[in-house]
């Protein structure tokens, strides 16, 4: 209930003289200091700009505000105003998305980025806009890897029964159910502490999310398998948007696209620098993986839990974009 309450006072107007002010609350999961965080204060300094303090804003970073699940209900039910969040639990709101969370689907970040960036991503923004929902633009979390704390993963086997914490997201499940492992639904706020008391034995995230939470705390392997991509979004609350007028709507347009900007390049950034850090910090980074065998079962076991409701129309469009 903390994010109903703080998400209200935030969204409240306040008026100076014949002016109206607005502070916007931007919710995420990870630091200010986190490619997220980088990208909310994007987000407000371009928004602060376009409107000319019109709007002025600020984070709620680190899940002050909930989980990312906690935060889109937020936003449906009007007392969060922007989110910026991975597709993780949002294929629970918007089952189509479920399409961006395939395994092994996107060949690499420009492939990703070109699909999210045209048509099909613009067709899910869309999508997203008939859920109670305002998706703004797409953003980036990063190619997920695999973190554990038992041994070095290099092959399928490697994976058999060992306890992975997951996204609240079935195709992920799925696909790790197929690779082997026992996999662990588990909300973000809960994970540190899950893997320090060895209720899971690892997770998977980008190179992003491993240096942000410095997991090198609670997990000793990181397998670099890139199983997956994991896309983020700009996410705002109709009860907000729908209340602005087309410049004000503009003016969120133009600092999501900031947003996702400002995220990109650290992605990239990090992309470059973590590993060295991962390094640093005492982990073993596993590098020469053989993806096609983890590709091969991860396909099997979780394609259906899309295809089978939607055919595999999309998936076909999202492997032809060159
Ligand atoms: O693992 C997750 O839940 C997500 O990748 C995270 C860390 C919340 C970022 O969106």
């Amino acid at each position: 209930m903390k994010h109903v309450l703080i998400g209200s006072i935030a969204a409240l107007a306040l008026t100076t003289g014949a002016e109206a002010r607005q502070k916007i609350v931007v919710g995420h999961a990870l630091s200010p200091s986190s490619h997220y965080g980088v990208g909310a204060q994007a987000f407000i300094d371009t928004l602060t700009e376009l409107s000319g303090g019109a709007f002025t804003g600020e984070q709620a970073p680190a899940s002050q505000l909930g989980g990312e699940r906690d935060m889109i209900e937020g936003l449906q039910i009007g007392s969060m105003d922007v989110v910026i969040t991975s597709t993780g639990p949002l294929g629970n709101f918007v089952p189509e998305i479920f399409a961006l969370d395939l395994p092994f689907l996107f060949r690499d970040y420009d492939h990703a980025r070109k699909v999210l960036d045209g048509e099909i991503g613009q067709e899910l923004l869309d999508r997203i806009g008939e859920n109670n929902l305002v998706g703004l633009a797409w953003t980036e979390n990063g190619f997920r890897h695999v973190t554990n704390s038992q041994r070095p993963i290099r092959t399928p086997e490697d994976l058999q029964g060992l306890k992975l914490r997951t996204m609240e997201n079935k195709v992920h499940m799925a696909a790790f159910t197929g690779m082997g492992a026992a996999p662990t639904p588990m909300a973000w706020p809960e994970v540190f502490g899950a893997l320090q008391q060895g209720v899971v034995d690892g997770q998977e995230n980008p190179v992003t999310v491993i240096t942000a939470a410095k997991f090198w705390e609670v997990q000793k392997y990181v397998s670099l398998t890139g199983h997956v991509y994991s896309p983020a979004v700009v996410l705002a609350s109709p009860a907000l948007y729908d209340g602005l007028s087309d410049e004000q709507k503009g003016w969120f347009l133009e600092a999501a696209k900031a947003s996702a900007a400002a995220t990109r390049a650290e992605v990239n950034r990090l992309e470059e620098e973590g590993v060295a850090m991962l390094l640093a910090n005492g982990m073993e980074v596993i590098t020469e993986i053989d993806r096609a065998p983890f590709a091969a079962l991860a396909e099997q076991s979780s394609y259906a839990v899309y295809t089978d409701q939607y055919g595999t129309g999309m998936v076909e469009r999202i492997k032809a974009v060159e």
